[in-house]
């Protein structure tokens, strides 16, 4: 699951890649027809869900493996929310959550919370194609927490 998925492209990756199974979240449905087409052009099915990560609740997460989620904590209103999903996807055993974050302070607040309560670990990260980029994953396993 891909949580605040916009256009989806790490879930098209995921797809791709990994073949796996994706559902991408998000609160804005008007995001999907563009997720739908990078899909397409990449020979892919992801499916949608027009919802806020915030109303997921345990019960819709028991058959969800992986959740990821890149750039979806850029304000401070985002931060408490954002921490309670991912208790609620921990308890429902989900292996593993994964948050990128180009690093900002709001990123940094959930990451050192889930460093100290959950075990969680930071990444640093840099691609140099097509340009250089840095970032930062938090990445927080079940079989540690539980
Ligand atoms: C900066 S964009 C990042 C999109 C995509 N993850 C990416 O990396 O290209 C943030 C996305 O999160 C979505 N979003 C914000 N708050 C959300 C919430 N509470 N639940 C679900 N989606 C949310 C927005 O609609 C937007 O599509």
């Amino acid at each position: 699951m891909e949580i605040g998925c916009g256009w989806g492209l790490t879930g098209i990756y995921c797809a791709k890649k990994f073949n796996a199974i994706v559902t991408g979240v998000d609160i804005d449905s008007e995001v999907f027809p563009y997720l739908r087409l990078h899909a397409d052009i990449n020979k892919v099915h992801i499916a949608t869900l027009h919802q806020k990560f915030n109303n997921l609740k345990e019960t819709d997460l028991q058959e969800i493996d992986f959740v990821i989620g890149a750039d979806i904590c850029f304000w401070d209103k985002m931060v408490y929310p954002l921490k309670r999903f991912i208790h609620r996807a921990l308890r429902a055993s989900v292996q593993e959550v994964i948050i990128a974050d180009p690093g900002r302070p709001t990123f940094e607040k959930i990451g050192d919370y889930f460093v100290k309560k959950r075990k969680g670990e930071i990444l640093d990260r840099i691609v140099r194609r097509p340009r250089k980029f840095q970032g930062r994953l938090l990445t927080i396993k079940f079989s540690v927490c539980a």
